[in-house]
């Protein structure tokens, strides 16, 4: 009788040693999980100077035509968002999103907002401004002028 009560008291502590050593692995992943999704070492604004020769672009031969283009050497590697919205006037932003810097979707044509897909935030296609989502600012617009005559797109910012 007494060795079963034992046995029994043995048993109980066993379960619950083990249910806090899984307590304290899954407390431990978690932390470092979360770490993980807030790295802040993202720069959110990066510069350039590009001048792009929209010829070679057929996605921005129409009107309200997209691309999202990399220029090596340029904006720290990361592409920008170009959305074409007349003629002769053009939009270009940058795709990392400042909530934690995962690179944007580029949108399906220049009325669709702009969706980082990481926490769903939503950026207006005309503004690059936040419309919902966690993000606390909205993606940086790059300075656009675009040349009728060489039909060349200078991006700064
Ligand atoms: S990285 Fe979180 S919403 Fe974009």
């Amino acid at each position: 009788m007494e060795n079963n009560q034992s046995l029994e008291q043995r048993r109980d502590f066993i379960k619950k040693s083990l249910g806090l050593a899984g307590l304290v692995l899954c407390a431990g992943s978690m932390s470092t999980l979360l770490e993980s999704c807030n790295s802040s070492s993202f720069n959110p604004n990066p510069t350039g100077n590009v001048s792009l020769d929209i010829t070679t672009v057929p996605e921005l031969a129409v009107n309200g035509g997209v691309v999202e283009k990399t220029f090596a050497g340029q904006f720290n590697g990361t592409p920008v968002i170009i959305i074409k919205v007349t003629e002769t006037s053009y939009l270009a932003f940058c795709t990392i999103c400042p909530h934690e810097g995962q690179i944007v979707s580029y949108p399906l044509d220049s009325t669709s907002n702009i969706v980082c897909q990481a926490h769903k935030s939503y950026f207006s296609p005309t503004t690059g401004e936040i419309i919902k989502g966690p993000s606390p600012s909205g993606l940086k617009k790059y300075t656009t002028l675009y040349d009728a005559a060489t039909r060349i797109l200078t991006i700064t910012g």
